[in-house]
């Protein structure tokens, strides 16, 4: 089976688990984080080499404000649990997306973990938090234009690799594979940019619920494409 070096997934589906089960959405939202976890472990273990997680997005900030503080101190909890049990994990993580508008003692937290981690030899985690396309390709344009005006590069020599190089993910490879979980059908501001050329992977399961053999399904329908890149596949 041919894996894809890099997956990315759209966590989607913890209010309606939690919906289901008549718990608070909270409760949908902390049981995601332990499959978060777990499934990271999981994928370390396959051999994966890069795997994106969208856990807060740009809009998101619309949600309750209750709903919001949970959601945050849950990844105060989670960046804590990296923190004291670093020996025990294999993986290197980072985060994309404006850090600026998190908490302070968050964002120190995520820089502390992204450090500590940053020696591990196994699966590169990348953690989207207050991430959205559409901004980091705003950010991006703002970086250009600021060079462009201290005269450090001319607007002619701007190519594709110029914007790649100015995003959140700069150095990692595009996802090969997209998935998201719990029926919904849409990108939601979702690296944009980097998933151009990427296979989409829809699954009725949700979040909580979603485990190593649902990715490993997603990655037989992957093995299962023909992907062109827009060219033709010549039969021989
Ligand atoms: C979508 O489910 C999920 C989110 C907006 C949050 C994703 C967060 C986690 C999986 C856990 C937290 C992770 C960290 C790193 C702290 P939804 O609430 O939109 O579900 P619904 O569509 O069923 O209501």
């Amino acid at each position: 089976m041919n894996l894809p070096e890099h997956i990315a997934i759209i966590m989607d589906g913890n209010g309606r688990w939690a919906k289901k089960r008549l718990l608070p959405r909270m409760m949908g939202h902390r049981k995601g984080s332990e499959n978060l976890k777990k499934l990271i472990n999981d994928c370390d273990a396959l051999g994966l080499k890069h795997i994106t997680f969208y856990a807060f997005s740009t809009e998101n900030w619309k949600r309750s404000e209750e709903e919001v503080s949970n959601l945050m101190d849950l990844l105060r909890e989670y960046l804590n649990d990296h923190i004291k049990n670093e020996k025990d994990n294999n993986f290197k993580i980072d985060f994309i997306g404006d850090m600026s508008r998190l908490a302070p003692d968050i964002q120190e937290k995520m820089l502390l973990v992204k450090e500590l981690y940053s020696s591990h030899k196994g699966i590169f985690v990348h953690i989207a938090m207050n991430y959205g396309s559409r901004d980091e390709i705003t950010r991006a344009v703002r970086k250009i234009a600021d060079e462009v005006a201290a005269g450090e590069i001319s607007p002619s020599e701007i190519t594709e690799k110029t914007i790649t190089d100015r995003l959140d993910t700069q150095g990692v490879p595009d996802p090969e594979l997209l998935i998201r979980t719990s029926g919904e059908q849409r990108l939601s501001n979702f690296l944009m940019w980097q998933l151009a050329y990427s296979e989409f992977y829809f699954t009725d399961k949700l979040w909580p619920d979603f485990r190593i053999e649902d990715l490993m399904k997603a990655v037989e329908s992957f093995n299962g494409r023909d992907r062109r890149f827009g060219g033709r596949n010549e039969v021989k």
